[in-house]
Protein backbone atom coordinates (compact mmCIF):
# COMPACT_ATOMS: atom_id res chain seq x y z
CA UNK A 1 0.00 0.00 0.00
CA UNK A 2 1.03 3.20 -0.57
CA UNK A 3 2.05 5.01 2.36
CA UNK A 4 -0.22 8.37 1.36
CA UNK A 5 -3.33 6.22 0.94
CA UNK A 6 -4.77 6.00 4.16
CA UNK A 7 -8.12 6.55 4.72
CA UNK A 8 -8.06 9.73 6.28
CA UNK A 9 -6.32 11.02 3.19
CA UNK A 10 -8.48 9.35 0.87
CA UNK A 11 -10.97 11.16 2.06
CA UNK A 12 -9.67 14.56 1.94
CA UNK A 13 -10.78 17.35 0.22
CA UNK A 14 -8.30 20.01 1.11
CA UNK A 15 -7.12 21.96 -2.33
CA UNK A 16 -10.36 20.54 -4.17
CA UNK A 17 -13.32 22.71 -5.45
CA UNK A 18 -16.67 21.65 -5.19
CA UNK A 19 -19.72 23.67 -7.24
CA UNK A 20 -22.89 22.81 -5.20
CA UNK A 21 -26.01 24.18 -7.17
CA UNK A 22 -28.98 24.83 -5.11
CA UNK A 23 -26.55 24.60 -2.27
CA UNK A 24 -29.55 27.35 -0.26
CA UNK A 25 -31.70 24.09 -0.08
CA UNK A 26 -32.54 21.93 2.65
CA UNK A 27 -30.17 18.74 1.35
CA UNK A 28 -27.64 20.92 -0.85
CA UNK A 29 -26.49 23.23 2.18
CA UNK A 30 -25.44 20.20 4.67
CA UNK A 31 -23.63 18.30 1.63
CA UNK A 32 -22.23 22.13 1.14
CA UNK A 33 -21.32 21.59 4.57
CA UNK A 34 -19.84 18.30 4.43
CA UNK A 35 -17.44 19.17 1.45
CA UNK A 36 -16.43 22.17 3.65
CA UNK A 37 -15.32 20.54 6.88
CA UNK A 38 -13.40 17.74 4.24
CA UNK A 39 -11.65 20.73 3.61
CA UNK A 40 -12.76 21.82 0.19
CA UNK A 41 -13.13 25.04 -1.19
CA UNK A 42 -17.16 25.06 -1.69
CA UNK A 43 -18.69 27.37 -4.57
CA UNK A 44 -22.71 27.95 -3.94
CA UNK A 45 -24.90 28.73 -6.38
CA UNK A 46 -28.49 30.12 -6.12
CA UNK A 47 -30.52 31.80 -8.55
CA UNK A 48 -30.32 34.68 -5.96
CA UNK A 49 -26.42 35.49 -5.48
CA UNK A 50 -26.78 36.83 -1.78
CA UNK A 51 -29.09 33.92 -0.66
CA UNK A 52 -26.02 32.23 -1.60
CA UNK A 53 -23.46 34.29 -0.24
CA UNK A 54 -25.20 33.70 3.11
CA UNK A 55 -24.81 29.66 2.79
CA UNK A 56 -21.15 30.38 1.68
CA UNK A 57 -20.58 32.53 4.41
CA UNK A 58 -21.98 30.04 7.10
CA UNK A 59 -19.50 27.09 6.33
CA UNK A 60 -16.33 26.27 7.86
CA UNK A 61 -13.17 27.74 6.55
CA UNK A 62 -10.67 25.04 8.92
CA UNK A 63 -8.58 24.67 6.08
CA UNK A 64 -8.29 27.83 5.05
CA UNK A 65 -10.43 27.97 2.36
CA UNK A 66 -12.29 31.24 0.89
CA UNK A 67 -15.93 29.54 -0.08
CA UNK A 68 -17.83 31.49 -2.75
CA UNK A 69 -21.19 32.46 -4.19
CA UNK A 70 -22.35 32.95 -7.53
CA UNK A 71 -25.71 32.96 -9.15
CA UNK A 72 -26.99 30.33 -11.88
CA UNK A 73 -29.97 29.33 -12.87
CA UNK A 74 -30.01 25.62 -14.33
CA UNK A 75 -33.15 25.73 -16.36
CA UNK A 76 -31.53 28.84 -18.99
CA UNK A 77 -28.69 27.74 -20.97
CA UNK A 78 -26.98 31.28 -21.09
CA UNK A 79 -27.03 31.38 -17.51
CA UNK A 80 -25.01 27.73 -16.73
CA UNK A 81 -22.58 29.02 -19.25
CA UNK A 82 -22.24 32.63 -17.34
CA UNK A 83 -22.67 30.94 -13.92
CA UNK A 84 -19.96 28.10 -14.74
CA UNK A 85 -17.48 31.12 -15.96
CA UNK A 86 -17.98 33.11 -12.89
CA UNK A 87 -17.24 29.74 -10.82
CA UNK A 88 -13.68 29.58 -12.51
CA UNK A 89 -13.13 33.00 -11.97
CA UNK A 90 -11.42 31.87 -8.59
CA UNK A 91 -9.33 29.00 -10.06
CA UNK A 92 -10.34 25.36 -10.83
CA UNK A 93 -13.41 23.36 -9.96
CA UNK A 94 -12.72 19.60 -9.49
CA UNK A 95 -16.20 18.38 -8.16
CA UNK A 96 -19.84 19.60 -9.22
CA UNK A 97 -22.61 18.29 -7.36
CA UNK A 98 -25.71 18.68 -9.52
CA UNK A 99 -28.40 19.03 -6.61
CA UNK A 100 -30.78 22.04 -7.23
CA UNK A 101 -33.95 21.21 -8.66
CA UNK A 102 -37.12 24.02 -9.94
CA UNK A 103 -40.07 21.56 -9.10
CA UNK A 104 -43.08 22.23 -11.50
CA UNK A 105 -46.06 19.95 -12.17
CA UNK A 106 -49.17 18.54 -10.14
CA UNK A 107 -49.70 15.11 -10.37
CA UNK A 108 -50.51 12.47 -12.94
CA UNK A 109 -54.26 13.78 -12.64
CA UNK A 110 -53.77 17.97 -13.58
CA UNK A 111 -50.58 18.12 -14.69
CA UNK A 112 -49.75 19.99 -17.55
CA UNK A 113 -48.20 18.89 -20.94
CA UNK A 114 -46.21 22.30 -20.31
CA UNK A 115 -45.08 22.04 -16.96
CA UNK A 116 -44.66 17.81 -17.37
CA UNK A 117 -42.38 18.83 -20.27
CA UNK A 118 -40.05 22.08 -18.49
CA UNK A 119 -39.24 19.74 -15.33
CA UNK A 120 -37.36 17.44 -17.80
CA UNK A 121 -35.39 20.55 -18.61
CA UNK A 122 -34.08 19.83 -14.62
CA UNK A 123 -31.74 17.18 -16.33
CA UNK A 124 -30.81 19.09 -19.40
CA UNK A 125 -29.06 21.54 -16.88
CA UNK A 126 -27.69 18.80 -15.06
CA UNK A 127 -26.19 17.71 -18.50
CA UNK A 128 -24.60 21.03 -19.04
CA UNK A 129 -23.30 21.58 -16.19
CA UNK A 130 -21.51 18.26 -16.38
CA UNK A 131 -20.33 19.12 -19.83
CA UNK A 132 -18.84 22.14 -18.53
CA UNK A 133 -16.94 20.09 -16.15
CA UNK A 134 -15.66 17.40 -18.58
CA UNK A 135 -14.35 20.20 -20.57
CA UNK A 136 -12.49 22.13 -17.74
CA UNK A 137 -11.27 19.06 -16.07
CA UNK A 138 -9.85 17.37 -20.12
CA UNK A 139 -8.04 21.43 -20.53
CA UNK A 140 -6.24 21.29 -17.42
CA UNK A 141 -5.69 17.58 -17.88
CA UNK A 142 -7.01 17.00 -14.25
CA UNK A 143 -9.53 14.61 -12.83
CA UNK A 144 -12.74 16.01 -11.98
CA UNK A 145 -15.84 14.34 -9.71
CA UNK A 146 -19.56 14.89 -10.65
CA UNK A 147 -21.75 13.76 -8.77
CA UNK A 148 -25.45 13.93 -9.49
CA UNK A 149 -28.51 14.31 -7.37
CA UNK A 150 -31.50 11.58 -7.89
CA UNK A 151 -34.05 9.78 -5.67
CA UNK A 152 -35.62 6.69 -4.58
CA UNK A 153 -38.33 7.78 -6.62
CA UNK A 154 -36.25 7.76 -10.33
CA UNK A 155 -35.91 3.76 -8.72
CA UNK A 156 -39.68 3.05 -7.17
CA UNK A 157 -43.25 4.31 -8.03
CA UNK A 158 -44.90 6.22 -4.63
CA UNK A 159 -47.49 4.50 -2.70
CA UNK A 160 -50.93 5.72 -3.25
CA UNK A 161 -52.30 5.63 0.06
CA UNK A 162 -49.09 7.39 1.46
CA UNK A 163 -50.90 10.60 -0.07
CA UNK A 164 -54.44 9.48 -0.64
CA UNK A 165 -56.72 11.94 1.07
CA UNK A 166 -53.50 14.61 2.45
CA UNK A 167 -52.12 15.98 -0.73
CA UNK A 168 -51.42 14.84 -4.80
CA UNK A 169 -49.40 12.06 -5.07
CA UNK A 170 -45.44 12.50 -6.22
CA UNK A 171 -45.04 14.77 -9.29
CA UNK A 172 -44.72 12.27 -12.43
CA UNK A 173 -42.91 14.27 -13.82
CA UNK A 174 -39.89 14.35 -10.89
CA UNK A 175 -39.96 10.37 -11.25
CA UNK A 176 -39.41 10.86 -14.84
CA UNK A 177 -37.07 13.24 -13.83
CA UNK A 178 -35.08 11.40 -11.76
CA UNK A 179 -34.76 7.87 -13.11
CA UNK A 180 -33.12 9.61 -15.92
CA UNK A 181 -30.57 11.39 -13.69
CA UNK A 182 -29.67 8.10 -12.21
CA UNK A 183 -29.46 6.53 -15.97
CA UNK A 184 -27.89 9.84 -17.14
CA UNK A 185 -24.88 8.91 -14.68
CA UNK A 186 -24.31 6.09 -16.24
CA UNK A 187 -24.20 7.14 -20.05
CA UNK A 188 -21.87 9.97 -19.09
CA UNK A 189 -19.80 7.58 -16.69
CA UNK A 190 -18.86 5.47 -19.57
CA UNK A 191 -17.88 7.88 -21.96
CA UNK A 192 -16.00 10.08 -19.25
CA UNK A 193 -14.00 7.40 -17.84
CA UNK A 194 -10.93 7.65 -20.09
CA UNK A 195 -10.82 11.31 -19.40
CA UNK A 196 -10.68 10.85 -15.28
CA UNK A 197 -13.74 12.16 -14.95
CA UNK A 198 -16.12 10.06 -12.84
CA UNK A 199 -19.76 10.26 -12.65
CA UNK A 200 -21.75 9.45 -9.86
CA UNK A 201 -25.45 9.54 -8.51
CA UNK A 202 -26.94 10.02 -5.04
CA UNK A 203 -30.12 9.27 -4.74
CA UNK A 204 -31.89 10.07 -1.28
CA UNK A 205 -34.99 8.25 -0.19
CA UNK A 206 -37.43 10.58 1.96
CA UNK A 207 -35.65 13.68 3.60
CA UNK A 208 -38.55 16.20 4.11
CA UNK A 209 -38.26 19.54 5.00
CA UNK A 210 -40.55 19.81 8.45
CA UNK A 211 -41.34 23.42 7.03
CA UNK A 212 -42.97 22.69 3.97
CA UNK A 213 -44.05 18.58 4.58
CA UNK A 214 -47.71 17.89 5.75
CA UNK A 215 -47.17 16.05 9.09
CA UNK A 216 -49.97 13.78 8.44
CA UNK A 217 -48.12 12.82 5.45
CA UNK A 218 -44.59 12.34 6.91
CA UNK A 219 -46.44 9.53 9.70
CA UNK A 220 -47.56 7.91 6.88
CA UNK A 221 -44.20 7.76 5.11
CA UNK A 222 -42.37 6.79 8.25
CA UNK A 223 -44.76 3.68 8.41
CA UNK A 224 -43.24 2.59 4.71
CA UNK A 225 -39.47 2.98 5.70
CA UNK A 226 -37.93 -0.10 7.56
CA UNK A 227 -36.31 2.88 10.05
CA UNK A 228 -39.40 4.50 10.50
CA UNK A 229 -38.46 7.68 10.64
CA UNK A 230 -37.29 9.92 7.64
CA UNK A 231 -33.53 11.02 6.65
CA UNK A 232 -31.52 14.09 8.32
CA UNK A 233 -29.43 16.40 5.55
CA UNK A 234 -26.56 15.80 7.19
CA UNK A 235 -27.05 11.97 6.67
CA UNK A 236 -25.88 12.79 2.83
CA UNK A 237 -22.79 14.06 4.08
CA UNK A 238 -20.84 10.61 3.95
CA UNK A 239 -21.94 9.64 0.78
CA UNK A 240 -21.10 13.00 -1.01
CA UNK A 241 -18.05 13.17 0.32
CA UNK A 242 -17.43 9.84 -0.80
CA UNK A 243 -18.05 10.49 -4.17
CA UNK A 244 -16.06 13.51 -4.16
CA UNK A 245 -13.06 12.40 -3.07
CA UNK A 246 -10.23 9.87 -3.63
CA UNK A 247 -12.34 7.28 -1.56
CA UNK A 248 -14.10 6.42 -4.62
CA UNK A 249 -11.20 6.77 -7.56
CA UNK A 250 -12.60 3.58 -8.32
CA UNK A 251 -16.01 4.21 -8.40
CA UNK A 252 -17.97 5.57 -11.73
CA UNK A 253 -21.51 5.32 -13.28
CA UNK A 254 -22.84 4.01 -9.71
CA UNK A 255 -25.93 5.12 -7.69
CA UNK A 256 -25.97 5.03 -3.93
CA UNK A 257 -29.56 5.52 -2.96
CA UNK A 258 -29.37 6.75 1.02
CA UNK A 259 -33.10 5.81 1.94
CA UNK A 260 -33.36 4.15 5.28
CA UNK A 261 -34.00 0.69 3.45
CA UNK A 262 -36.95 2.34 1.80
CA UNK A 263 -36.17 0.48 -1.78
CA UNK A 264 -35.18 -2.88 -0.06
CA UNK A 265 -38.49 -4.06 0.98
N1 LIG B 1 -35.90 16.34 0.25
C1 LIG B 1 -36.12 15.09 -0.14
O1 LIG B 1 -36.84 14.33 0.50
C2 LIG B 1 -35.46 14.56 -1.39
C3 LIG B 1 -35.60 13.20 -1.67
C4 LIG B 1 -34.99 12.70 -2.80
C5 LIG B 1 -34.25 13.52 -3.62
N2 LIG B 1 -34.15 14.84 -3.32
C6 LIG B 1 -33.36 15.67 -4.24
O2 LIG B 1 -32.42 16.42 -3.51
C7 LIG B 1 -32.19 17.67 -4.16
C8 LIG B 1 -32.39 18.80 -3.16
O3 LIG B 1 -33.70 18.73 -2.65
P1 LIG B 1 -34.16 19.61 -1.40
O4 LIG B 1 -35.18 18.83 -0.67
O5 LIG B 1 -32.97 20.12 -0.68
O6 LIG B 1 -34.91 20.79 -2.15
P2 LIG B 1 -34.94 22.35 -1.83
O7 LIG B 1 -34.78 22.61 -0.37
O8 LIG B 1 -36.16 22.88 -2.51
O9 LIG B 1 -33.67 22.91 -2.55
C9 LIG B 1 -33.61 22.93 -3.95
C10 LIG B 1 -32.67 24.03 -4.36
O10 LIG B 1 -32.66 24.09 -5.79
C11 LIG B 1 -32.42 25.41 -6.16
N3 LIG B 1 -33.06 25.66 -7.46
C12 LIG B 1 -34.38 25.75 -7.73
N4 LIG B 1 -34.56 25.99 -9.04
C13 LIG B 1 -33.33 26.07 -9.60
C14 LIG B 1 -32.87 26.35 -10.90
N5 LIG B 1 -33.71 26.58 -11.92
N6 LIG B 1 -31.53 26.35 -11.12
C15 LIG B 1 -30.67 26.12 -10.12
N7 LIG B 1 -31.04 25.87 -8.84
C16 LIG B 1 -32.36 25.85 -8.60
C17 LIG B 1 -33.01 26.30 -5.07
O11 LIG B 1 -32.10 27.32 -4.80
P3 LIG B 1 -32.43 28.88 -5.06
O12 LIG B 1 -33.89 29.08 -4.79
O13 LIG B 1 -31.55 29.56 -4.07
O14 LIG B 1 -32.04 29.12 -6.48
C18 LIG B 1 -33.10 25.38 -3.86
O15 LIG B 1 -32.23 25.77 -2.82
C19 LIG B 1 -33.16 17.71 -5.34
O16 LIG B 1 -32.49 17.34 -6.52
C20 LIG B 1 -34.20 16.69 -4.98
O17 LIG B 1 -34.83 16.10 -6.08
C21 LIG B 1 -34.74 15.38 -2.23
Amino acid sequence: MVSSDTVMNLFDLTQKTALVTGGTGWLGRAMAEGLAEAGATVIISSRERARAERIANSLVTESGQKHRAIQLDHMIEDSIAAGFQDALEGGTIDILVNNGLEILGDDLNTVAFEDFAKHQVNNAGYFELSRQLHRHAVDRKSPASIINIGSMYGQVASYPDAYEGICQASSVAYHALKGGTIHMTRHLAVYWASDSVRVNCISPGPFPNPDSAPRELVDRLKQKSPMKRMGRPNELKGAVVFFASAASSYVTGQNLTVDGGWTAW
